[in-house]
């Protein structure tokens, strides 16, 4: 299964990279010139990274439109990369003084103007995949289904999903529309484990959308943390990836990810051209199950009862 180069987000819908680049951090550091993105792009496109997951609000609402300035030198055909994009949490920043606190809006008016405005800023007549990035407590779901009806026939979005919802919340978006919701993209790591147990990746199972997962390497924590949880884990990753023949305890832990048989789809967040390589190669280690639980037990400080 790992070793796809693809994977169907469901069953005979829209397809993405079986591992997704993530551009939130694309200007930690030292902002890049347009050349600079347009490398990174090609990086990831040639290492098969053709899918790209972005938000309204990363970088302070700036990523994308610096992205979009590397794109535009992109001489390749649209319809041979993916973009993801996000909208709904509305941040307080210089770029947004009408935001007098953080908060969410998943109203028609503002899904549909963050979506004109990530079109604008990516350079592009369609986003692949459109996910309304955090439930909001004043979702009414009849007019958000509504908007991405609206959306989706515009021709502007290709696909819908949602990002850090229960199943539930999931069941009641899904519930208005006449289209799948393709998927659900959570957090989930070696070191944030509990989609496990707690019925995220059951329903992924049971409804067969293909989760996808941010931080997937614990947003950097696995290499930096100094507790007791990432010293364990560590350790496990070292003596697998030893069995595995793997380079290094990153590739493992996204080889981990990709065990799972819910079908995770793991968004990388690294900005270096030669991890992004390294982490690749994941999709063709398998990890067995004893490989497996190590990693688990490790992570929960116990094994299975
Ligand atoms: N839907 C949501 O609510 C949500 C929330 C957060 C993120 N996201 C998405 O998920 C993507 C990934 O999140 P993330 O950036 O937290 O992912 P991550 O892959 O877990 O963490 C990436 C971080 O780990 C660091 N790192 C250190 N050593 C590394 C190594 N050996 N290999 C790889 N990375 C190493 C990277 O630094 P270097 O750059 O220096 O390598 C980077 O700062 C984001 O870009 C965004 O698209 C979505």
């Amino acid at each position: 299964m790992a070793s796809e180069r693809r994977i169907e987000l469901v069953p005979g819908g829209p397809s993405l990279s079986r591992l997704v680049f993530g551009a939130w951090r694309l200007l930690d550091g030292q902002k890049p010139s347009a050349d600079a993105v347009a490398k990174l792009i090609y990086t990831a496109i040639d290492l098969g990274l053709t899918s790209f997951d972005h938000a309204d609000i990363y970088g302070g609402y700036e990523v994308e439109e610096a992205f979009g300035a590397g794109l535009a030198r992109f001489k390749g055909r649209r319809d041979s990369i993916e973009l993801i994009s996000k909208c709904g949490i509305m941040l307080k920043s210089a770029n947004r003084p009408e935001n007098r606190l953080k908060h969410y809006d998943t109203g028609a008016g503002h899904i549909v103007a963050s979506v004109e405005r990530s079109l604008k800023n990516l350079g592009t007549d369609y986003l692949d995949l459109l996910l309304i990035h955090r439930p909001d407590p004043l979702m009414d779901a009849d007019e958000t289904a509504a908007a991405f009806e609206r959306l989706v026939a515009d021709g502007k979005v290709r696909a819908v999903g949602v990002s850090n919802f229960t199943p539930q919340q999931f069941d009641l978006l899904a519930s208005r529309l006449p289209f799948h919701l393709v998927t659900n993209q959570i957090e989930h790591s070696v070191l944030e484990t509990s989609a496990l147990t707690d019925g995220r990746f059951d329903h992924a199972q049971r409804l067969r959308y293909a989760p996808m997962i941010w931080s997937p390497l614990g947003g950097g924590s696995l290499f930096t943390g100094d507790g007791a949880r990432e010293h364990k884990v560590r350790a496990a990753l070292t003596l697998v990836a030893a069995e595995a023949g793997v380079h290094d305890i990153a590739t493992v832990a996204i080889a981990w990810l990709l065990r799972h048989p819910a079908r995770l789809v793991p968004v990388l967040g690294t900005m270096k051209p030669e991890r992004l390589a390294q982490l690749v190669r994941a999709v063709d280690v398998t990890l067995d199950r004893q490989q497996w639980f190590s990693i688990l037990e490790a992570s929960e400080g116990r094994a299975v009862p």
